[in-house]
């Protein structure tokens, strides 16, 4: 019933969700504030030219995670706050502030978990053809190491990539995030030179970390359940290009052959050269796992309308290259806000799952949490939904421990309020809530609740 006692709680943000001054203190542009000023790309053209404005209450903020109680604090470092064109020059400002920031952490007890690229790919880079270029995978080495540099003797754990499923295929296939393409092969040349930079990242950052710091990547792994007879087959298609594609050369150094039949009509995977997959594959000490629901999939028999629970609506592009044959369910609900269905058990699936497939892999959950409609009720915002969301997801992480998973963390998205990507301010995720108006943080009784927990080390009954 309780947590072990050097399991971590947390809560986790990326750079630009919550930062703001976007064009402050050398930070160059980058993929996100061209995509979010490009109209219809954002709703309501929100951009995160201001967001939380954590950039300057890095202060108040640090004594808010204090506050909480939390044992970690999951946040992610801006590329082009770093190295603003992407290659060469490095921004000594963009240093300091998060080696405050890490400072501000551990003075206050909390462990830092830094993740080196959550989606803000500097411009410079992009315009040179992004995700599509090896010369992409290249610059992101030179930039963690001088992360690892500045920062390599105070992390506890290192994450190079944040759901690099999400970069690949709605940044190149889907054309929802930032770069926007809709591709079908470039989606699958992306995943490779993400996958080559997270290698070729942990190769440049080994050597500068002094501390015991820890090694590791998140992955948005896909819990999908068959439908009907062609259910396990629409399963095997859509699960090589979502969790085999990252999962097979990262940690077992391969694409599966399943990945490459599924890709077949797509591409012969020629870009993958000699040598890249040994750079993929590099020892990790934990495995982040970000999981919010679940999928239900089965083929398309050709008639009616192809149902796309996914969100990808014919006439947009496919985040599925090779799999356009499989069709979304709707799975029955709750939803939260997101439209996602709520099913805590796919959570206990997927750390089962992987545990089998990798005993001896440390597993870390470095998102979990959901976006509910709340309402700021005399300075109160009375979140029961968000309570019974995380209660049941943090006990299917613990049956996944009774059950001998080695399970080290759970981070809760997220801190607090902040830019949705393309759906704007207009889904709120956090535990404290943020008043867009005043930036005035307000914490909900979720945030009490989690304190509650993380002081306890148990689940209420
Ligand atoms: C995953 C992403 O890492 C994060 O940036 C996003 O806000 C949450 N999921 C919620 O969609």
């Amino acid at each position: 019933m309780t947590f072990p006692s050097t399991f971590l709680f947390g809560s986790a943000t990326a750079a630009y969700q919550i930062e703001g001054a976007a064009r402050e203190d050398g930070r160059g542009p980058s993929i996100w504030d061209t995509f979010s000023r490009t109209p219809g790309r954002v709703l309501n053209g929100d951009t995160g030219d201001v967001a939380d404005d954590h950039y300057h209450r890095l202060e108040e903020d640090l004594d808010l995670i204090a506050e909480l109680g939390l044992d970690a604090y999951r946040f992610s470092i801006a590329w082009p706050r770093i190295v603003p064109q992407g290659i060469g020059a490095v921004n000594q400002k963009g240093i300091d502030f998060y080696s405050r920031l890490v400072d501000g952490l551990l003075a206050r007890g909390v462990q830092p978990v830094a993740t080196l690229y959550h989606w803000d790919l500097p411009q410079p880079l992009q315009d040179a053809g992004g995700w599509l270029s090896r010369t992409t995978a290249e610059a992101f080495a030179d930039y963690a190491a001088v992360v690892a540099d500045a920062l390599g003797d105070r992390v506890h754990t290192w994450t190079t990539l944040n759901e690099p499923w999400c970069s690949a295929y709605l940044g190149y296939g889907s054309g929802a995030h930032a770069p926007g393409l809709r591709g079908r092969e470039e989606p699958l040349v992306a995943v490779h030179h993400l996958n080559l930079a997270h290698g070729l990242g942990i190769q440049a950052m080994r050597p500068l970390v002094t501390n015991a710091g820890l090694f590791s990547v998140t992955h948005n792994l896909h819990v999908f359940r068959p439908d009907g007879d062609t259910g396990d087959l629409a399963r095997a298609k859509v699960e090589s290009l979502a969790n085999d594609a990252f999962l097979g050369p990262m940690l077992d150094g391969r694409y599966t052959d399943r990945l490459v039949v599924t890709t077949a009509s797509v591409t012969d995977w020629a870009f993958v050269r000699d040598g890249d997959l040994d750079h993929i594959r590099q020892p990790l000490d934990v495995l982040g796992v970000n999981y919010y629901s679940t999928s239900r999939v089965r083929l398309w028999d050709g008639t009616g309308e192809k149902e796309a629970a996914d969100g990808h609506q014919p006439g947009s592009g496919s985040a599925w290259p090779g799999a356009e044959d499989v069709e979304f369910l709707r799975q029955p609900g709750p939803y939260t806000e997101m439209g996602w269905n709520i099913e805590p058990a796919g959570l206990a699936d997927l750390l089962t799952g992987l545990h089998q497939a990798y005993p001896e892999l440390p597993l870390m959950v470095t998102e979990n949490g959901a976006a509910f409609a709340d309402e700021v009720v005399d300075g109160a915002v009375h979140d029961t939904d968000r309570i019974d969301y995380v209660h049941r997801h943090l006990r299917a992480v613990l049956d996944a421990i009774d059950a001998g998973v080695d399970v080290r963390g759970y981070f809760l998205w997220s801190l607090m309020d902040n830019f949705e990507w393309a759906r704007g301010y207009s889904k709120r995720f956090g535990i404290v809530h943020v008043d867009y108006d005043t930036l005035r943080r307000t914490p909900k009784d979720s945030a009490r609740w989690y304190s509650s927990v993380i002081r306890s080390r148990a689940l209420p009954a």
